[in-house]
């Protein structure tokens, strides 16, 4: 298990009153370590080497965006990376900690404390509204449904969908569901968030604002962010941008 006792989370526009690794060592946490990270999909003539050998670090404070071509990998790389996915080969830990080899249960509880997660087709819920979708998380970690919703509104607020909490997915545009899911994977103040894809619905001036605010949700001294885009608009808010092809990484450069 973690042994660590989770912070609270931070109220959108604070920078949440986390207490590092909780002995001291915050300056030398590394968020993601990927030593050698292998994944196959399926086996025999129709396997698919998805990963062929990631090595990869993610520091702790900053913003990572991760490029490649279609099929390069990405998605499955931060799924391992975010604990949704196993691995088949090499090592992924994060902050420190392996959490691949917890146990389901341990694991599963882990995720769902420290990792926030916008996935590429959103994944909202359909029959719960904007609000009750965004307070998931928190519900999950305990919080009571008021507090839960109460918080989940402040976040949709900060996404810019003030007044469209009640309403259902299918009653949002595509680019509204997007901040949804993004309202949903900041909210519960995660360590690490992941997103794919997070600005691929939006206009472009609303994918800076989006950015902005994850950036200032997600990113702190111990937290961090990666995001898988195509989006050069937001390159400028990465520190570094990793580029994947063919199941390898083959340039990490400084952000734009
Ligand atoms: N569940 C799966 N079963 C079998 N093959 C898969 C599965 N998921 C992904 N793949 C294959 O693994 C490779 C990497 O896929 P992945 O989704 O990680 O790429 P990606 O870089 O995220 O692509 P995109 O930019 O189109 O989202 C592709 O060849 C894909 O077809
Ligand atoms: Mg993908």
């Amino acid at each position: 298990m973690t042994g660590r006792p989770d912070p609270p989370a931070p109220a959108p526009g604070t920078r949440g009153g986390t207490a590092s690794s909780g002995n001291g060592a915050a300056a030398a946490l590394t968020a993601v370590r990927c030593a050698a990270v292998t994944k196959t999909y399926g086996s025999g003539a129709a396997s698919v080497q998805a990963l062929r050998g990631i090595d990869l670090q993610v520091r702790a404070g900053e913003l990572l965006m991760l490029v490649g071509p279609s099929g390069c990998g990405k998605t499955t790389l931060i799924s391992v990376i975010a604990g949704i996915l196993d691995h088949d080969g090499g090592d992924c830990s994060l902050f420190g900690e392996n959490v691949h080899a917890y146990p389901k249960n341990a694991r599963t509880s882990w995720r769902g404390r420290n990792v926030g997660f916008v996935f590429q087709a959103f994944n909202l819920i359909p029959t719960l509204s904007a609000a009750q979708n965004v307070a998931i998380p928190l519900l999950i970690n305990g919080s009571p449904m008021d507090a839960a919703l109460a918080r989940a509104r402040l976040h949709l607020r900060e996404v810019g969908l003030e007044g469209r909490e009640d309403a259902l997915p299918a009653q949002l545009s595509g680019g509204m569901q997007q901040r949804v899911a993004i309202a949903r994977a900041v909210v519960h103040g995660p360590r690490l968030v992941v997103c794919d894809e997070p600005t691929s619905a939006l206009d472009s001036e609303t994918g800076r604002r989006v950015i902005e605010v994850i950036k200032r949700l997600a990113v702190g001294p111990d937290r961090a962010l990666v995001i898988v885009t195509h989006d050069a608009r937001i390159f400028e808010f990465a520190d570094r941008i990793a580029r994947m092809d063919d199941g390898r990484i083959v340039r990490i450069e400084p952000g734009a």
